[in-house]
């Protein structure tokens, strides 16, 4: 829908996020050397990087997490509140953002800034994308879910296709400057996780400090923190009676929603469009 959606290099982006200005300081930003980018298709774990990188990289302090609210804590750098916070963030910086890997300004090139990149299982960020488009004033009606399903694998969604987002970054060409994780290894082992983040951003916590991380970071305590659960945006632009933003926090939901025709299609299409690019993930068989 035009009126919700602006094009910006084919890319359909949200309106309500995102303008012309924002997208030309996106492009203009100087990033630092001790920079961190978290990186993710809608829906895979965005809100969750912007409440582990604060603590992660200033020595496990969880005052920014229990009372900056997330987009300003760790601002996407393509959107709106970027020009206003982005330099009132406490170096090392943490920024999320849902660009494809092209569309990186060109100090991100030059510089030694990291990336952290999560993708998450397709089918579960179809669902979830499913929901919040129908909970999220400023976002199409989804129609049914397959009409939905269709959309997705065509790409006529927002940030495009998940391949290409996921291909894009799998390519990057960034050695030792980006680190790779799933939001189902977070699911099965957030400790794991971080221990790995801390090392590729080349930090420490003591086992204590990582202990109230992981525990302030699970699914339970991030619903029940008012800067993190999108309670502070008003009813008419997100409507918690159709679905919470964290919504369930699991993966595999899809199996609720896919039909064994729906399922069939679906992998098809992602396995097609996957097969020269050696990416494997987890959830494969
Ligand atoms: S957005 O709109 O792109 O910023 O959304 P994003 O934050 O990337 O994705 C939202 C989904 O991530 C889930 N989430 C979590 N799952 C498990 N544990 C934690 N701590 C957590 N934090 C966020 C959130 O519930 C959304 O997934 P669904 O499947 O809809 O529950």
């Amino acid at each position: 829908d035009a009126e919700l959606s602006l094009l910006y290099h084919g890319l359909l982006l949200p309106k309500a996020t995102h303008s012309q200005e924002s997208l030309d300081y996106m492009q203009k930003l100087t990033f630092k050397d001790d920079d961190v980018v978290g990186v993710t298709y809608p829906k895979s774990g965005t809100t969750w990087i912007q409440e582990i990188l604060p603590p992660l990289l200033h020595g496990g302090d969880l005052t920014e997490v229990k009372t900056i609210p997330n987009w300003d804590r760790v601002p996407w750098m393509e959107e709106t509140r970027a020009p206003l916070v982005m330099d009132k963030i406490p170096s090392p910086r943490a920024m999320v953002s849902h660009m494809p890997y092209q569309l990186m300004p060109p100090s991100f090139f030059t510089s030694k800034a990291k990336v952290i990149y999560v993708a998450r299982n397709p089918k579960d960020v179809l669902v979830s994308s499913f929901h919040f488009h129908k909970m999220a004033s400023f976002l199409d009606e989804p129609g049914t879910f397959e009409e939905f399903t269709d959309k997705f694998l065509a790409g006529k969604v927002l940030f495009g296709k998940w391949t290409d987002h996921v291909k894009s970054w799998r390519n990057a060409d960034l050695g030792e400057r980006i680190l790779h994780v799933t939001y189902e290894e977070m699911i099965l082992d957030l400790r794991g996780v971080l221990k790995r983040m801390l090392n590729f951003l080349g930090r420490q916590l003591t086992t204590e400090a990582l202990d109230s991380v992981v525990n302030h970071c699970s699914f339970k305590n991030m619903k029940t923190n008012n800067m993190s659960n999108y309670s502070l945006v008003p009813e008419e632009i997100m409507d918690f009676k159709k679905s919470s933003f964290l919504r369930k926090g699991i993966s595999g939901d899809w199996k609720n929603h896919f039909s064994p025709e729906l399922d069939e299609k679906f992998t098809a299409t992602i396995q097609e469009e996957l097969k020269d690019s050696n990416i494997k993930f987890l959830w494969d068989d």
